[in-house]
């Protein structure tokens, strides 16, 4: 039977599955048995999607689960043809290549944390007083050495260097908690960019803290609309990522910074500035603490340029403030696990955290390249130093309609809704986290399918959709 006859019959399941799983289960199944004989071509994606009603990238992933399952071979600039079945193994582990390709979560890769980790325990635990110290009671606000060396990291942010202003956290969510629960009552204000980081709008509603969007431009929050806000509300609190903003990636140039610690100082607010993100770049812009010592709290930890598992963080503010937040540690956990704390030190301490962050940095530039290779013709934005791209989507797409259509080709994404603040409207675009896949293989068929999708939106007949 040819793959023209098998596609008449070829089912798009209960429902109860993606389309691209019920498809490539389907197609597999005609190939094992020998109903399509090897050498036959595959029908060219476009025309298949036609027949069947669905996206082209629906075709794409299902075509790419045969390739991986080496039941067929994609020639370049041909097409996809069916393979001898003698490369198929006995039992085809289709799991892991069934699940949807995850471009949704912001994760940090992984590098070479696994053997760095090694070394860090083996020696410490060949140091029996430190490792009495790390396995007792400490300080709410952490190990002095650990303090000091936090602080020493910070300075990459052109912080002072002073320990006294450092307290360790279990990561910036741990750090961002400490921080709101000591400043804010229920039912005040916090403004943020009009896209912002969804922990803290878990923590605003978790406190009933009301959250307002502030503009932003390509340079992130503008300083007349937040001059405009603190005027219309009564709100002491700002929460701001200046430097690469999840989600846009939008970095506030030095003059931004400057305009934006203006308002603040004039109308007497006060900084909850994230630099969770700005920690991944080899010469981060000052931050806009620096500007406002007395008036910021800064956040920073290792989760997105190293491991979130590593739970490590810093709060960086006035020293009067970290005792109010030494309160808060207390309530929740006495203190933070200072094990976690130590690796980290010792990994700054001997410049492995450098390593291991500049092998980050290597593997975004790596896929970014990818990116722009196979995203090309789409406008979209990024930063050399970022592993998210921002795109705004292209007429007709709406942004829940496209990553529908893309959940049913097997590709996940995160859309703008997910950030948005409040009740204003988000713009229709969707973030990619080329971080996410375990692989660049991954990533690439991820990406193929994303441009497949993107490129071939329904057609609205009447108000109604078909593709
Ligand atoms: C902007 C931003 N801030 C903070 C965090 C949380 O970081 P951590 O894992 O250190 O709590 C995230 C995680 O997604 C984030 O995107």
């Amino acid at each position: 039977m040819s793959f023209e006859q098998l596609i008449s019959t070829a089912s798009l399941g209960d429902g109860t599955k993606p389309k691209y799983q019920s498809i490539a289960e389907d197609l597999a199944q005609a190939i094992l048995n020998g109903q399509v004989p090897m050498g036959e071509k595959l029908p060219p994606q476009r025309n298949l999607a036609r027949r069947l009603g669905v996206t082209t990238g629906t075709v794409s992933r299902a075509y790419a689960i045969l390739e991986n399952q080496g039941l067929a071979t994609a020639r370049v600039g041909d097409g996809t043809y069916v393979r001898s079945i003698e490369h198929v193994p006995d039992t085809l582990q289709t799991d892991d290549r069934l699940a949807p390709i995850d471009l949704a979560h912001n994760v940090a890769m992984v590098g070479n944390e696994a053997a760095a980790l090694k070394v860090a325990f083996d020696s410490l635990s060949d140091d029996a007083e430190l490792m009495r110290q790390v396995l007792s009671y400490q300080s709410e606000t952490g190990l002095r050495r650990h303090r000091e060396v936090g602080a020493q990291w910070l300075q990459r942010f052109g912080l002072s260097g002073q320990w006294n202003r450092v307290m360790v956290t279990h990561g910036a969510q741990h750090g961002l908690a400490c921080v709101l629960r000591t400043i804010a009552r229920p039912g005040e204000a916090v403004l943020t960019e009009s896209l912002s980081y969804p922990g803290l709008q878990s923590l605003a509603r978790s406190m009933r803290l009301q959250l307002i969007g502030i503009e932003t431009d390509d340079e992130g929050m503008t300083p007349a609309s937040l001059e405009r806000a603190a005027k219309t509300f009564d709100t002491k609190f700002v929460y701001c990522a200046p430097t690469l903003h999840n989600p846009t990636g939008a970095t506030m140039s030095v003059q931004r910074r400057e305009a934006i610690a203006a308002v603040v100082r004039a109308h007497g607010l006060y900084v909850i500035e994230d630099c969770v993100h700005a920690a991944i770049q080899a010469k981060p812009l000052p931050a806009l603490s620096t500007w406002l010592p007395d008036q910021s709290f800064l956040l920073s930890s290792f989760s997105k340029v190293l491991a979130p598992g590593l739970r490590v963080g810093y709060i960086e503010a006035a020293p009067t403030w970290l005792s109010k937040f030494a309160a808060s540690m207390r309530a929740d956990s006495w203190m933070v696990a200072p094990l976690l704390p130590e690796i980290a030190t010792r990994w700054i301490e001997t410049g492995e955290m450098e390593t291991l962050i500049a092998q980050q940095r290597k593997q975004t530039t790596e896929r970014l390249a990818l990116a722009h290779k196979i995203l090309r013709g789409l406008e979209f934005k990024t930063d050399p130093e970022f592993p998210l791209i921002w795109v705004p989507l292209p007429e007709p797409w709406r942004a829940g309609q496209f990553a529908g259509a893309l959940r049913q080709a097997g590709v996940l994404v995160r859309t703008a809704d997910h950030f948005g603040v409040g009740r204003s409207p988000a713009p229709q675009a969707v973030r990619i986290s080329l971080n996410a896949p375990a692989n660049t293989e991954l990533l690439e068929t991820g990406l193929q399918i994303f441009k497949s999708v993107i490129d071939n939106p329904p057609v609205i007949f009447m108000g109604r959709t078909s593709w």
